[in-house]
């Protein structure tokens, strides 16, 4: 045989390795983060590229190596059986409050499914040799005081909120997307690259994070996902949660304009949507665990209190009587790219502040006070702080 033909042979065989490698190799392209973290779980969420049965290790941070010994896993199999795609929502549960552990995530390629079989390729999984795997901990109720940071309205601009993020204070114990993060969600693909990329490498250093949707989270033929990566303990875009003295209930403010608006494209049906959420509200600010929390924070991305969009007078028509009877001590907002204060009045009786879209908010409450500080994206403050009297 000829040299050139013996080469030709070699590349072959060389290249039809590779492609049988390449049909069984899978990647973990976003994430992983945690989402929806409560006192005894969480959930962790990343993507493949390709499609994959997935689950999560979770480990103590008692300094042992990950791969000392087996580790406890979770998979994502609401009916039993588990699921097969390219995001993964996995809850961790049985945790202890206030405690740190640190987690893999692992995803085992699913090259096909026939009538009764599933054939399977390589395992991708996130790194914990020679590095320290991502964290998280879980809440902790009996906190004396809470401390958060507040980002709204980055509208994509993932650098400036990759500097945001740079100055967040190391003692908080969440984040908190107040809305806005994107203009339209067109894709996973854009939806990741344009702010949820770094809020995902925020996260693996330990510190929660807690999304409102805002109005333009609704947009988009990717919108009706955005729960895939949002998952809450509801099920719904509005949720609540305990963190310390204070009781956080999350809202859905929905679009801001009539659900008649032409730039709806007849999509829209957040009237009843909010009807519907006044009435759970009810429900929540009804509860034995919201009553017995010392300080309530309301979240919503459109403020309650501003006189001039259809969603705030429709908030006033359907959640006034609910907020002012709730003992809620403030309403935190965004929407309005300004930092814009509502005083109590006669329809909503509680403070509402709307963060602007060029600072990030760093909040303490205790039992007593909130206290809110403004700094720009190089950590700067910009103004004074605000001291909030806590309803007793
Ligand atoms: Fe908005």
């Amino acid at each position: 045989m000829k040299l050139s033909a013996i080469f030709t042979f070699a590349f072959a065989l060389a290249a039809l390795a590779q492609a049988q490698t390449d049909f069984k190799s899978i990647k973990i392209d976003h994430g992983p983060y945690v989402q929806s973290l409560g006192p005894d779980s969480a959930t962790i969420v990343w993507t493949t590229d390709s499609p994959a049965v997935s689950w999560v290790e979770i480990a103590p941070d008692d300094g042992s190596s990950f791969e000392e010994v087996d580790r406890p896993k979770f998979y994502e199999a609401p009916t039993g059986k588990k699921n097969c795609g390219s995001i993964h929502r996995i809850k961790v549960c049985g945790l202890k409050p206030a405690t740190v552990y640190h987690y893999r995530v692992f995803s085992k390629k699913v090259l096909k499914e026939s009538a009764e079989e599933t054939y399977y390729g390589y395992t991708a999984a996130t790194r914990v040799f020679n590095c320290t795997p991502p964290k998280f901990k879980t809440l902790d109720c009996g906190k004396e005081s809470v401390t958060f940071s507040v980002v709204n309205d980055v509208h994509e601009k993932a650098d400036r909120l990759k500097s945001m993020l740079g100055h967040v204070p190391k003692n908080i114990d969440f984040l908190l997307l107040n809305g806005d993060m994107v203009n339209n969600m067109r894709s996973r693909a854009e939806f990741f690259r344009s702010f949820l990329d770094v809020v995902a490498d925020f996260s693996k250093g330990g510190t929660a994070v807690f999304s409102a949707r805002g109005n333009h989270e609704t947009r988009g033929v990717h919108s009706l996902a955005y729960l895939d990566y949002f998952p809450t303990s509801t099920g719904c875009t509005y949720y609540s949660f305990r963190m310390g003295p204070a009781y956080f209930v999350v809202m859905d403010s929905g679009e801001d304009k009539p659900d008649s608006d032409v730039e709806y494209y007849d999509r829209a049906d957040f009237d009843a949507f909010r009807a519907r959420q006044a009435a759970w509200l009810d429900g929540v600010v009804d509860s034995a665990e919201f009553k017995k929390a010392p300080v309530k924070i309301l979240i919503s991305h459109i403020p309650p209190s501003w006189e001039r969009s259809h969603a705030s007078k429709n908030l006033q028509k359907n959640f006034a009587p609910i907020i002012n009877k709730a003992g809620f001590s403030l309403i935190l907002s965004a929407h309005l790219h300004a930092h814009t204060y509502f005083p109590k009045n006669d329809v909503i009786e509680v403070p509402n502040l709307a963060n602007s879209n060029t600072e990030m908010m760093n909040i303490t409450a205790d039992k007593d006070k909130i206290v809110v500080s403004f700094v720009d994206m190089d950590g700067k403050k910009t103004r004074a702080d605000m001291v909030f009297d806590v309803k007793k």
